[in-house]
């Protein structure tokens, strides 16, 4: 479903990627693992498109990634794929609800289908009671979930997280985890998931290890 073909990534003439393969199925939970600076996060950020490979290519579903450019690439974007960052980025004017709703608003779905696609993921995800707080009147791990349901409004093909879990005590983590996994038992969402977290990991059904801008361990 999405692949990427020999991505390099050089930052000011210095090679950040040195040329990485991946290739993700429907339905699966990738981890990918390394130490700090290993480039995980620019890896992520070039398969959400979020930034652009200086070499190589990244095809989601047949759709070559890399030749998508403006309000085209903004629109596939919000449409395919959703992100969790470690810091929700909610906006905090706005409910629980509305966060959620944002994003198919700006799909242009009919309101009160996002509506209820946005109750009905608040509800899978536990938040029923909370849809109509703000996020500050909301713990971590709520704020959390509603950024999960945020993600997962327009139904995207994949849902790419960095470190969702490094702001979470370990309870908070372990539950944020348990909640991809029911995600995917529930839709066969497909996740990809850069993570620190050594217990959880291991949990995922690839293990990608990368050091020094490689994938050293598939
Ligand atoms: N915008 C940027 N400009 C220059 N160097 C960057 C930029 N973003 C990341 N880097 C460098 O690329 C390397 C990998 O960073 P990153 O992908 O954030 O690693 P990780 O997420 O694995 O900790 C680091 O050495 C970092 O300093
Ligand atoms: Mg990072």
């Amino acid at each position: 479903m999405l692949t990427a073909r020999n991505v390099t990534k050089n930052y000011s003439n210095l090679p950040i990627l040195k040329g990485v393969d991946i290739t993700v199925s429907k339905g699966e939970i990738v981890t990918i693992v390394g130490s700090s600076g290993a480039g995980k996060s620019t890896l992520l950020h070039i398969l959400g498109t979020l930034d652009t490979p200086t070499t190589g290519e990244i095809l989601l579903n047949d759709v070559n990634l890399t030749k998508l450019k403006g309000n085209a690439l903004a629109d596939f974007r919000n449409r395919h794929i959703g992100f969790i960052f470690q810091f929700h980025h909610l906006l905090p004017e706005f409910s629980a609800l509305e966060n959620v709703c944002i994003p198919g608003f700006i799909a242009g779905t009919a309101k009160n289908a996002v509506r209820e696609k946005a109750m009905f993921l608040l509800e899978t995800l536990g938040m029923q009671d909370r849809m109509d707080h703000k996020p500050n009147a909301l713990s971590g791990g709520e704020q959390q979930r509603v950024a999960v349901a945020r993600a997962l409004i327009n139904n995207p093909d994949v849902v790419m997280a960095d470190e969702p879990t490094g702001n979470l005590d370990s309870r908070n983590a372990r539950e944020l985890h348990n909640l991809f996994f029911e995600l995917r038992e529930k839709f066969n969402q497909t996740f990809i998931i850069v993570t620190h977290n050594e217990e959880l990991a291991p949990l995922s059904d690839r293990q990608l290890v990368m050091k020094d801008g490689r994938i050293i361990s598939h």
